[in-house]
């Protein structure tokens, strides 16, 4: 590794973000609830918060849960947080809350929408109680706040 890019290794924190099933048709899927930005605008809103805040991020959107469960394995030494919006498995999967807890990396829990106001299945979330942070119903805001949360987060040196 050259010694520029361990410079840039470790002056930054690297924040890797996962987008659930379904978020791919942002813009067009139910804008009252998810806002009418698509997930390529999205992503733009958030590389430059990130920009901004001096994070590091990588983002990837799947609509598949072992594919989540992969990412939060391959990339826990990596990334010094997750921000992950894991659509309808919020609600009902225990093997991603397994991998959350499994790993030691933090997790910050994102939602566009507010699930405390909508059906009562989207009420309750699986992972809540063991993620780092919870942030929801801001639309883009809501991915915004978690990363303003990791660059306030103290890191061990
Ligand atoms: C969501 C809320 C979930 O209930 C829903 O299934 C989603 C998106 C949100 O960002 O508000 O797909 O996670």
């Amino acid at each position: 590794m050259s010694k520029q890019s361990e410079v840039k290794r470790s002056d930054k924190k690297r924040i890797f973000i996962i987008h659930g099933p379904n978020l791919n048709l942002l813009g067009t899927r139910d804008p009252e609830q998810y806002g009418t930005l698509t997930l390529g605008k999205v992503n733009t809103a958030i590389r430059r918060k990130a920009r901004d805040l001096n994070l590091e991020t990588r983002i990837i959107q799947t609509n598949h849960e072992g594919r989540i469960i992969d990412l939060l394995h391959r990339r826990r030494r990596w990334a010094d947080g997750f921000i992950i919006n894991p659509g309808a498995f919020t609600h009902y999967s225990y093997a991603i809350r397994d991998a959350i807890e499994a790993i030691s990396t933090p997790v910050v829990e994102v939602h566009l929408s507010n699930i405390y106001e909508r059906e009562e299945f989207r009420r309750n979330s699986v992972i809540k109680e063991i993620c780092a942070a919870q942030f929801y119903g801001k639309k883009v805001d809501s991915y915004l706040e978690a990363l303003e949360y990791f660059s306030k987060m103290k890191t061990e040196s």
